[in-house]
Formats: C-alpha cells, sequence, structure tokens
C-alpha cells in the first residue's frame, strides 16, 4: 500500500484530485468507482473546478457509485442519488446514462442488486476507485461481519453506522436501517483504489489499517491484500 501523509484535509483532496485527474488525462473513458460521505467532498470540489475551466472533461467516463441507503427517494436530500448529483454530477459533463447508482426506489432490491452487478462486469474493471470509510471499518456499505458478501448486496445497516450518519439526517429515526452496496468483489477488482482518510476519530480505523493483520470485522484492512492501493491520509489520523 503506498501512502500518502498531508498536512490537512485541503491537501489530502488536492492530491486525490489530481490523481482522478491523471487518470482521465491518460484514459478519457476511464471508469471510476466513486463514494459518498463527508471526505471526498473536497476532491469532487476540485475535480467541479477543474471541468468549469475547461482543464478536465468527464464526457468519454463512466462512474459506478459503491451505495445507496434503501429505501430511499431519489430526490430525499440525504440519498446518495442526491448528493452525488450536488456535489459533483451537476456541475461536470458526465453523461448522465453513464453514471450508475444503485437505485434506492427499487420495488425488488435484490433484483436491483444482480442487475448492478451485470452493469460492472459489462463495463468493469473499475479503473480508479475512490473510498473512503467508516469509523467503524466499513467501506462502501460492506459493514463489520463474520464473513463479507462478494457480490453487490442488500444489507442491513450497524447502529454504529446509523448514529454516524444521522449527523446528515433531521432526526436518527429517518436514517433508513439497510443499504444496496457493491461487495468486496468489484472494488477488488479495481485497477487502482485511492482511500482517502480525514480527521483524528478515524484514528482507530488506520491504526487498524496498518498493523498489518486482515479482519472482515474491520473491512478496510482486507485492502492490505490489494495490489495497488494509495492511501491518501491526513496526519491526525495517525494520532495515537
Ligand atoms: C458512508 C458511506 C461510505 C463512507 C462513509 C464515511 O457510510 N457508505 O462509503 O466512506 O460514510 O463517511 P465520512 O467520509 O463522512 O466519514
Amino acid at each position: 500500500m503506498k501512502k500518502i501523509i498531508t498536512k490537512s484535509y485541503e491537501e489530502m483532496s488536492a492530491v486525490a484530485a489530481a490523481v482522478i485527474a491523471e487518470q482521465i488525462w491518460k484514459k478519457p473513458d476511464s471508469v471510476l468507482g466513486l463514494a459518498t460521505g463527508s471526505t471526498p467532498i473536497g476532491m469532487y470540489d476540485r475535480l467541479s473546478t477543474m471541468v468549469k475551466t475547461g482543464e478536465l472533461s468527464f464526457s468519454a467516463a463512466r462512474a459506478f457509485n459503491l451505495d445507496e441507503y434503501y429505501p430511499i427517494k431519489r430526490d430525499n436530500p440525504q440519498s446518495y442519488y442526491a448528493f452525488m448529483n450536488e456535489q459533483l454530477f451537476s456541475n461536470v459533463d458526465f453523461v448522465r446514462e453513464r453514471t450508475h447508482i444503485p437505485n434506492g426506489e427499487a420495488s425488488d432490491p435484490v433484483l436491483e442488486c444482480a442487475e448492478y452487478e451485470i452493469l460492472l462486469n459489462k463495463y468493469g474493471p473499475i479503473d480508479v476507485q475512490v473510498l473512503g470509510c467508516g469509523l467503524n471499518g466499513h467501506i462502501g456499505f460492506n459493514e463489520p461481519e463474520d464473513s463479507l458478501d462478494t457480490l453487490t448486496h442488500v444489507t442491513g445497516l450497524t447502529q454504529n453506522t446509523i448514529s454516524a450518519n444521522a449527523r446528515f439526517f433531521d432526526d436518527i429515526s429517518e436514517v433508513p436501517d439497510k443499504a444496496l452496496t457493491m461487495g468486496m468483489g468489484a472494488i477488488f477488482k479495481a485497477r487502482h483504489i485511492l482511500l482517502l482518510i480525514s480527521g483524528e476519530n478515524k484514528a482507530p480505523v488506520v491504526k487498524k489499517l496498518l498493523e498489518g493483520r486482515v479482519s472482515s470485522l474491520c473491512p478496510v484492512t482486507l485492502l492490505q491484500l490489494h495490489s495497488n492501493v494509495t492511501l491518501i491520509a491526513t496526519e491526525d489520523t495517525l494520532a495515537d
């Protein structure tokens, strides 16, 4: 795992945006794996600016988002569909049909996951997969469990994740208790994984990640087994 430690969130975001931009310049029709959460917002902001100034174009690229709450309406401001529109898609020039997010409105979530997996197989492997991680080490919504799913699947959210994500909702009771998420398979097939971690509250997770052990009870640690991961972490995540 290549490690880049940055002094600030802004620097982490700039380095991450540069990795994505390099990828698109090198291969304009790249397939990107995208993440939500507060961590990648600064990176999306920089990428949006680069598109506005004409330095960068996503017009030939394709994107797959990791996950979505279930059930949730797309027009709910807390849906990942709304998040991606606000933070990136409405500011840049992706062709909408080439941006994929699991559908939190699907009447049959199991079928929705199966169809998402078919799309991932058709257009994958992902060239660069952006990942954040939860306070409990989840990636996407692959929560800590004795065993992890390889394929896109419906999952229950842990109380830890529901509490952590409640800050975005008016009330914790509004946080959906399920989600649709890409499994470990498509994540691991990605050619390059860009793992972004920021903030002192993630220090315990970073400690586990760098310990040299892997456990499905802290899914992010499994990334140590992937041959091309770049961790970009702010220095406060190294606090003991
Ligand atoms: C959510 C998403 C994850 C994300 C995590 C961390 O639970 N499903 O993909 O990595 O939040 O969020 P934050 O970056 O806000 O800490």
